[in-house]
């Protein structure tokens, strides 16, 4: 294991931690996630956590749960949910978040919203003090008329590339839409209202701006584990 999946087993393993008995779980998507996927399938095996239910967002998640022995449900079934653990690719001091080089940001929100406590699990290099530095901002956008955002999104100071699948073909969320890379080269000056005027437009389904949604933050690295919380 590389020193970097290191360190997000070690942030995974200190989420487990707040994983009790019966808990409804949203689970989230990414390698990182995918450590917390493996400790947890574990515990549930050797007993020490037990009646467990996940609720993915994604059909990666699913599928990796699943292989795992991790009781999966649905929002429909569960709409709230005890706890989410979930990665991110960017981490501010004050918990904001982006989110989505995974590819799943649309059903992360949803899975996030509908939880009562969001813990975001990571190694130390996603911690930034300006958003937008380290990550570009993913951007969920309808198939139709898609090509239209990108002088709209240029003109916000963006460079924007599409996402694509490994076949190099644009690749299709889980949800069947488009997700365009937006780097903005000085970082974002204003996430709020970014997202508030990225909203507003018709054919953005969402953003990977994960803002004031994050309880908690576990970051690894390799002198220690900082965990950062929100004020209550
Ligand atoms: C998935 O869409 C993302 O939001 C991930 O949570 C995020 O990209 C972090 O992924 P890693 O844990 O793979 O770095």
């Amino acid at each position: 294991m590389t020193d970097t999946e290191a360190l997000k087993r070690r942030a995974a393993a200190r989420a487990l931690e707040e994983v009790t008995d019966g808990m409804i779980l949203g689970l989230g998507t990414g390698s990182t996630v995918a450590h917390f996927l493996q400790l947890l399938g574990e515990a549930l095996e050797q007993g020490s956590i037990t009646r467990v239910i996940g609720v993915p967002s994604s059909i990666r998640t699913g599928r990796e749960a699943g292989e795992l022995g991790i009781p999966l449900s649905t929002l429909a079934e569960h709409p709230i949910l005890d706890l989410t653990v979930d990665g991110a690719d960017e981490v501010t001091p004050d918990l904001d978040l982006i989110k989505g080089m995974g590819g799943a940001l649309l059903r992360e929100k949803i899975v996030a919203q509908a939880s009562r406590r969001f813990v975001i699990i990571g190694d130390e290099g996603k911690a930034v003090t300006r958003m937008g530095t380290v990550s570009p901002l993913p951007v969920e956008v309808v198939d139709w008329g898609w090509s239209g955002h990108v002088a709209y999104l240029e003109g916000l100071g963006a460079e924007v590339a599409v996402r694509k699948s490994d076949d190099g073909s644009p690749l299709k969320s889980d949800n069947g839409n488009l997700i365009l890379h937006c780097r903005f080269p000085d970082g974002i000056d204003a996430p709020g209202l970014l997202d508030q005027e990225l909203h507003a437009r018709a054919g953005v389904v969402e953003t990977g701006l994960f803002l004031g949604l994050a309880d908690e933050a576990i970051l690894a690295g390799a002198a220690d584990v900082r965990v950062l919380r929100r004020d209550p």
